[in-house]
Formats: C-alpha cells, structure tokens, sequence
C-alpha cells in the first residue's frame, strides 16, 4: 500500500503525491480548504488547530482531540477525522455550537473551532465527573478574549450529552488498512501495522527517524525541517498501545497515549499519574507516548524521574531479542541513551510500590499545564519498623544535564537516618552539593536549587499521612471556579 487512506468529515480520502512532513493543518487549510481549523502556534501551545481523531487502535473507540500542527499525513492512515466543518449538519448546529452561542463563549472567534472540537470529544465522554476533568479538557486551549468562564460554562454543559449520529459513528467498525509504505521524492515513510514489520524495518534502516506520537518530532520538522528522509511510524501497531496489571507490575506499551497512561495509573502507580496531570495538556496528551518523552531524553522530561526513582524497567526490543534495564542504564548522558541502532523501545515494567513506601512526584513550572518544568522530582524512602531509612531513590528533572537525575549524595545521607523533620531538612540542605543547576529563561540556577530542597521537605509533610498521596487538586488558569 502506497496510498495514505482515511476519512475526513466522512468523506473518503486517498492521498499521495503530496510531502509527508505536511501537517494535517496544512493540508486541510491548503489542500482541502477547510479554512474552519485556524493555525496559532504550529507548535502544541494552542488548540487552535485542534481537530478529532478516531482513532481505536489498542483500546475501545475513542474520540480525541489532537493538534493538527503535530499531526503529518502518514499519521492519518486508517483514521477518522472529523473538523469543525464536518460536526453540523445543514442549518443544524452542533450540541456544541449551540452552547458556544448561548452561553457568549466567543468573541473574535479565532480559536473558538478548536475550543469547538475539545467540547465535541467532551459531550461523547462519559468519564468526566471530577471537577479537575473539566479544567484539564480545556487547558490546551487558548482564548484571548472571551475568558474562560463560558468556556467552562460550555464544557460542563455539554460533557456526556452526545446522543445524535456521532455515537453510531463512534462504533462502526474501522476500516482495516494494510501497512503503508509512502514514498515522495527522497522521503520513504514506514507504517508497519505489526511490532514484527516494525522491527525488520528498523533492523534494516537504522537511520531511519522513529515517531511515535510525533509531537516531539513534530515541533521540530515545524521549526526545523526534516532531519531524515526515512521515517518508521509506530502509531498503528495495537499490540504496542496495550496496558496490563501484573501481580508484582504494569506493564505499559511503548506507544500507550499518554492520557489513558494517567487513567490507568492514578489509582495504581500515584506517582505517574500525578505528573501526567500536569504534563503537557489534554490535546498533547492523546497522542503523545511514554516512548517518545524517554527516548527524546530531554533533561526536563517529567516523566524520566518517576522511572528513575520507582526504579521502574525499559524493555528493548530487536530482531535479536527482548533486552529490559534499568531506567538509569538506558540514559549515557546528554540525549544520549544505550538504545542500539536496530532497536526500538517497546514498553515500561512499573514495579508495584509497596504500599508502606514514601513516594509522590511534583513539578514546578511557572503554568499549571502547558509549560516545561523549571523542576521536577520524583522521591522514594522506604523506611523500617523504626522509621529508620532503608532505600532512598530522589531523581529530579532540570537540575543536570541527564533527564531523572539522582540526588546520590543527598540519598546517602538519609539512609540509615531516622525519617523525621530534622534529618530531612538536613538532607535538604545537601541537594545544592548534588547539583549544579543552570540558570535559564524559566529560572535561575538559585531559584532551581532552592525549589529542589523545599520540595524534599513538601514530600515529608505531604506523606505524613498519606504515604503515596494522588493528584493534587489545585485550581487551574488564572480562575477558580465553583463546580
Ligand atoms: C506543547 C507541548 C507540551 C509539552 N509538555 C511537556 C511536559 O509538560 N512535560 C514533558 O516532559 N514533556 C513535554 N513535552 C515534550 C514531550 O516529551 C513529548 O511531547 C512527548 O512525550 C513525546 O512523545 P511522542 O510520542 O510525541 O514522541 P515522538 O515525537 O514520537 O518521539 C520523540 C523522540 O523519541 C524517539 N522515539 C519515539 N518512540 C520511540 C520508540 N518506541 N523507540 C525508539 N525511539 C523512539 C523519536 O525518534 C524521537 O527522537 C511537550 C511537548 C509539546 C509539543
Ligand atoms: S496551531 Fe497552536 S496548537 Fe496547533
Ligand atoms: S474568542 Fe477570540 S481568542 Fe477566543
């Protein structure tokens, strides 16, 4: 198959010819022209360009909100996509252009398509019950001068109340579409439908440039351009979404969406599914995976000191074999980890926490969502029958040139300590010898070293109580809101 086959408003599309380091955004606006889905950032930041994604491979028929921006056209094989144009139907608004009219949710409307498609992917939800669901909804959307109050207003209006034909949609069968082999010019572009025809062509073309979610990827073709003419494509193999419970573990699929990652560990693995609140924001979230935050190997992923701390494993794979390490084994150094050319990250194994353990993650960034962590931590103590320290794992992100950086001297001298307020604020105090942070756009090296010790101390009050304390429930944006 050399065609790029998928639906767009229900309308069947065949696509070649065309560059695949085009964004769906580009495409609509350029090739379609479906004018309705607006560019902003052409970066993640805001929503503007948001469209929905039917996308059900691994898991139950879904639809997502993504960022067009981020979204290239080998990425639509097998899809379904629906724009702000294909969600009313002859004079019949949508359940959600009826609440954005009544409740006076837009203005000079500009980014109102893409608020517009974030409530339509709300009214088919029927998870959202909390109110720190609604906020995250919406996060990733801008708007610069309604305000969010009706926004909100529209979102708690319209989640769970889709009853019309899109609910049909949602459960027709999908389509089956053979694994794609997409050729332009020099660019040659692989998107296996199994892990076994992912793996021979990565053992084959070791340049070739892999993309799970894209949205790493994505920000640079933006900015940048392509860095490779080849690239492997892992978001069609179902077998690399899966999550499962073990008795002493999860396992969680290399290409498993970040989103449904925070659903599944909230309750069973706190401290992933605390940070994953406040990572990125929803639309990034649908797409986004574990792989490509670990593998990209920034010094600021907030994922890499939940792996570190948890000692949490990788797992490897190659036409050789399964190969699993430690979180801290796969990372050399700067954006450099011990990933071999022919293989691929296929999952994580999160050992189950014993539950009398000390563990929470935080982040520390100047927006709630949609920002990158001045500083991130994952802390771990385990303790004996005489709260006298046994295991002490403190990884941070932003404090060193490699993501879920350590605190070894810092760890040492608790160990063996009794785990009370004053052996912990003098650990504190060693951070600053474990770490030389710089100082950047979003903090100085002081502030950096200052936060980092506070939030040792922060862990101790918080798991006084609760030793593996969930999400935290902090108002979101500039506005609380009574729910
Ligand atoms: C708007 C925005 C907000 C963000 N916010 C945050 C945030 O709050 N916190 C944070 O930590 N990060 C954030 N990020 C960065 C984030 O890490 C990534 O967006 C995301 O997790 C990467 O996953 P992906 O699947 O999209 O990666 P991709 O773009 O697909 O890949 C990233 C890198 O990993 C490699 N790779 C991917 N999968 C594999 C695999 N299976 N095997 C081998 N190599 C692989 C790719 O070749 C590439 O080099 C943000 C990004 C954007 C655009
Ligand atoms: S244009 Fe801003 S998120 Fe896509
Ligand atoms: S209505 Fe103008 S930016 Fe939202």
């Amino acid at each position: 198959m050399n065609r790029i086959r998928c639906m767009i408003n229900d309308r069947r599309y065949e696509i070649e010819g065309l560059p695949p380091t085009m964004s769906l955004l580009h495409y609509l606006r350029d090739e379609l022209h479906l004018t309705g889905t607006k560019e902003g950032c052409n970066e993640g930041d805001c929503g503007a360009c948001t469209v929905i994604f039917r996308d059900d491979s691994g898991g139950s028929p879904r639809y997502r909100a993504v960022n067009s921006c981020l979204v290239y056209l080998p990425m639509l094989h097998g899809k379904r996509i629906y724009t702000i144009e294909g969600i009313s139907q002859g004079n019949e608004r949508h359940l959600v252009q009826e609440s954005i009219l009544s409740h006076y949710a837009s203005q000079c409307g500009y980014c109102t398509p893409g608020v517009s498609m974030s409530l339509f992917e709300a009214a088919y939800r029927h998870d959202m019950k909390e109110p720190w669901q609604f906020v995250e909804q919406m996060a990733g959307n801008l708007c610069r001068c309604t305000g969010y109050r009706p926004i909100m207003e529209c979102v708690r209006e319209v989640a769970g109340q889709g009853k019309d034909r899109f609910v049909d949609k949602l459960y027709e069968p999908a389509e089956g579409v053979e694994t794609l082999d997409y050729r332009y010019e020099d660019f040659r572009c692989y998107v296996p439908n199994t892990l076994e025809e992912a793996l021979d062509f990565r053992a084959s073309h070791v340049d070739a440039q892999v993309v799970s979610g894209g949205t790493d990827v994505g920000v640079i073709l933006n900015k940048v351009g392509a860095r490779a003419h080849e690239f492997l494509f892992l978001c069609n193999i179902r077998e690399l979404r899966q999550m499962r419970e073990e008795s002493d573990k999860l396992v969680i699929g290399a290409t498993a969406r970040l989103g449904d990652v925070e659903m599944f560990c909230q309750d069973r693995f706190k401290p992933l599914g605390r940070i994953l609140r406040f990572f990125s924001a929803h639309q990034i979230k649908q797409i986004a995976c574990m792989a490509g935050s670990v593998c990209g190997g920034s010094p600021v992923g907030d994922i890499a000191p939940v792996l570190a701390a948890t000692d949490s494993r990788l797992c490897l794979q190659s036409p050789r074999g399964i190969r699993k390490l430690a979180f801290e084994d796969f990372i050399l150094g700067y954006r450099k980890t011990s990933m071999e050319p022919d293989e691929l990250l296929v999952g994580f194994e999160l050992p189950k926490l014993d539950p009398m353990a000390r563990c929470a993650s935080y982040k520390i960034s100047k927006r709630q969502e949609l920002d990158i962590s001045s500083c991130s931590c994952t802390f771990y103590v385990e303790t004996d029958e005489r709260d006298v320290v046994t295991c002490a794992r403190f990884a941070y992100g932003g404090m060193a040139a490699v993501p879920g950086a350590r605190a070894r001297r810092t760890e040492a001298f608790i160990l063996g300590k009794v785990w009370n307020e004053e052996n912990v604020d003098e650990a504190a105090r060693q951070i600053g010898e474990d770490f030389h942070p710089i100082s950047d756009f979003r903090a100085s090296a002081w502030y950096r070293g200052e936060v980092a010790a506070n939030l040792l101390r922060g862990f101790y009050v918080e798991t006084l109580e609760d030793r593996q304390p969930k999400r935290l429930y902090r108002p979101a944006s500039t506005l609380q809101l009574e729910i």
